[in-house]
């Protein structure tokens, strides 16, 4: 651990928190004593919104409850993306907003940046923020109790940027508390692909499995608390690889058709995948597997071959498209979602035309698409021939014309069809219920409220660009 100059060593010291963070038993002693509040801020992936609820599992034992703004909040934990440029200028505008919040109305309340941001820039933050803290990255926040205790006995700056990616899961508690019926599971952490334009090797560390015991466990509990569907998450998921129960060595396709034996799960999504790792084994088991539901997040980011060769992505577009006929062959019913960068360095009309032949040839349900945006640090910044921002904007419009063209095309396909639905809440309308179809829209439909948390047959009445309307079977 790092201590960065302490501000202010005789400030007074919080009574309420322990001075030392050495077991269990200290900290539920604390918990009965006062409950505080936590409000974290989640930015970027979903490898962030898994992390944000662990952190709430860490605190929970050190009297930490979750609140949904940070009014009253004693601690702010704000979990940072650093993708883009923008996501990582959020943070700092954020900061500001707290800072005032902060001097006015809450002067004891301590301020943390943890996430991506906290492990590519920790003491850039430190420096342009004084306000915060804790700084953490993605692989330390199961040290947040310490890290509490520290800050509020010496007032002090702590900053926990080490890089053991899965020395966490094995300090985190072993119960997971589910928020709703549906939930994100890590069971991939890191890259080792280095995408030129990419900074996620460099803010998440090298690519690690969990262990399969560890997985089940979690996914186990999820269910006892009536978590009916899992999304397997990780940067490189279909990379995963890890020794199974019976000693041989397992991949996606094997962990998937084990979690499904897990009853109560209902439901199994995977995400983010890579053409590169997407093998035979995971291919059936998308056609096989009844549990899996039919809709696969594979980007491809460009469809010229050149682009992709100085992304450094490793494959060519005739190699995505293959996988998609033979993931299509194995499974026909499923859907298809994608990320584009657009206007990547050297990237020229003819380029970017490939692009719009891969979105017309292949046809996605979904997609995210993104102008290409300089990352400091990686090697796609110092290459030559940046495309201008006004030609990045010009393509992602007509990109996302054409892409926002074949998801409304495919919603509407969905009428007359019935889908079955996770019931996660109720809709805006009385009597209205909102939940998620197999291909992730969101779907509002009219029911009774026990039906919450519960998987029903709802046909398909309407279709929006975003959305569905169905009536319950
Ligand atoms: N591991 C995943 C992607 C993680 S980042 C994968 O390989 O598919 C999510 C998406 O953000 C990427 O797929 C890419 O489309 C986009 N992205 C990443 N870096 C970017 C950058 N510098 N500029 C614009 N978009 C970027
Ligand atoms: Fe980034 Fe590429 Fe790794 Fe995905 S595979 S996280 S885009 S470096
Ligand atoms: Fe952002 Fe980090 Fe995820 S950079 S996209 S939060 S892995």
């Amino acid at each position: 651990m790092t201590r960065l100059s302490p501000r202010d060593k005789n400030a007074p010291r919080d009574v309420d928190t322990p001075s030392i963070i050495a077991g269990k038993s200290d900290v539920t002693l604390s918990q009965s004593k006062n409950t505080k509040k936590v409000f974290i801020k989640t930015y970027g992936c979903q490898m962030n919104v898994y992390d944000s609820e662990r952190m709430a599992d860490v605190l929970a034992p050190i009297g930490y409850a979750p609140v949904d703004t940070p009014d009253h909040a004693d601690l702010v934990i704000l979990n940072t993306c650093h993708i883009r440029e923008k996501a990582a200028e959020k943070v700092y505008s954020e900061l500001g907003r707290i800072r005032q919040h902060k001097d006015r109305n809450k002067p004891d309340m301590k301020v943390a940046v943890a996430g991506c941001v906290a492990q590519a820039e920790g003491q850039e933050i430190m420096r342009r923020a004084p306000i915060v803290d804790m700084v953490l990255g993605p692989q330390t926040y199961h040290k947040l109790p310490e890290m509490i205790a520290k800050v509020t006995r010496e007032a002090g700056e702590v900053l926990e940027t080490d890089f053991d990616t899965l020395e966490k899961f094995d300090h985190l508690p072993e119960t997971r508390t589910a928020k709703g019926f549906s939930a994100f599971l890590t069971i991939q952490e890191g890259c080792d692909k280095f995408c030129t334009f990419c900074v996620v090797p460099y803010t998440r560390g090298a690519e690690v499995s969990r262990p399969v015991a560890q997985i089940v466990a979690e996914a186990r509990s999820l269910a006892a608390q009536n978590v009916r569907e899992i999304t397997l998450i990780g940067q490189n998921v279909n990379a995963y690889h890890a020794q199974g129960p019976d000693g041989s060595e397992w991949g996606l396709g094997e962990l998937i058709r084990h979690i499904a034996l897990i009853g109560g799960i209902d439901r199994i999504r995977f995400t983010t995948s890579h053409p590169r790792d997407m093998d035979d084994a995971l291919i059936e088991t998308i056609g096989k597997e009844p549990k899996l539901m039919p809709y696969l997040h594979l980007p491809i980011q460009s469809g010229s071959n050149k682009i992709l060769r100085a992304m450094n992505r490793d494959h060519s577009y005739e190699h995505y498209k293959n996988l998609i006929a033979k993931i299509r062959k194995s499974r026909p019913d499923i859907a298809l979602s994608g990320d584009f960068i657009v206007g990547f360095p050297g990237e020229t009309d003819a380029d970017f035309e490939q692009t719009l032949k891969c979105v017309e040839e292949i046809g996605y349900g979904s997609s995210f698409s993104f102008k290409y945006s300089i990352r400091p640090g990686t090697p796609g910044a110092s290459m030559h021939r940046q495309v201008p921002e006004d030609v990045k904007s010009e393509r992602l419009k007509r990109l996302q014309d054409l892409l926002y063209t074949q998801q409304f095309a495919f919603n509407q396909s969905l009428i007359g069809r019935t889908l079955s639905v996770l019931v996660e809440g109720t809709g805006r309308e009385d009597g209205q219920l909102f939940g998620r179809s197999p291909y992730l829209q969101g779907t509002h439909f009219n029911g009774p409220k026990d039906l919450i948390g519960q998987i029903v047959d709802v046909t398909i009445t309407d279709a929006g660009k975003n959305s569905l309307i169905g009536k319950l079977e």
